[in-house]
């Protein structure tokens, strides 16, 4: 008896508060599911240029198809509209698990180049990746570098 009161009493407090709470909720879950859509475009970049640094290091054999599905995936990526992705709020602060520097927001001009850098270089390597190997290797330093320069601009070093 004294267990089902008590859980009944939890019950009605979480509803209370769950009410009171709404709006602020709403708008976290927003940011938090820009988050997740934000780090899933990332994941898709990697698994994308994954393929393409294989490549390139000789982990995985050249093959000038796969090679320009990559670079234009990377490309059509980088060309989406992000502007929904980016939420201010979203920081590290923010979101739990987001690792985005709040300098970010503070530096919007120089966040979008870098993020036009990474169209510029993806559609070098789109050309470059059906080429051949060469081609291919000589254009990755770009592309890989368009990754870091806003990596170490504005994500939280993950150790
Ligand atoms: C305009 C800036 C910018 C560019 C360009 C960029 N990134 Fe990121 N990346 C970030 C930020 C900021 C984070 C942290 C995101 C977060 O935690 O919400 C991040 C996170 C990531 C993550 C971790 C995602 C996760 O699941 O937590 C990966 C992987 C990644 N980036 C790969 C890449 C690759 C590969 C490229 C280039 C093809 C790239 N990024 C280009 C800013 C950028």
């Amino acid at each position: 008896m004294f267990k089902g009161m008590t859980v009944t009493g939890a019950v009605l407090g979480l509803a209370i508060l769950a009410g009171a709470a709404s709006g602020q909720d709403a708008a976290q879950k927003a940011l938090a599911d820009a988050t997740k859509a934000r780090q899933a475009q990332m994941q898709l970049y990697a698994f994308n240029l994954g393929l393409l640094g294989g490549m390139a290091k000789g982990e995985v054999p050249y093959d000038a198809t796969a090679a320009t599905a990559a670079a234009g995936n990377l490309s059509s990526l980088a060309q989406l509209d992000q502007s929904r992705l980016w939420p201010e709020g979203s920081d590290e602060m923010g979101v739990e698990g987001s690792k985005v520097m709040a300098e970010l927001w503070a530096n919007m001009p120089d966040a979008m180049a870098k993020g036009a850098d990474l169209v510029t270089a993806a559609a070098a390597m789109e050309v470059a990746a059906g080429t051949d190997l060469a081609s291919l290797q000589a254009a990755m330093g770009a592309l890989g570098g368009a990754c870091g320069a806003c990596h170490k601009a504005y994500r939280v070093p993950s150790n």
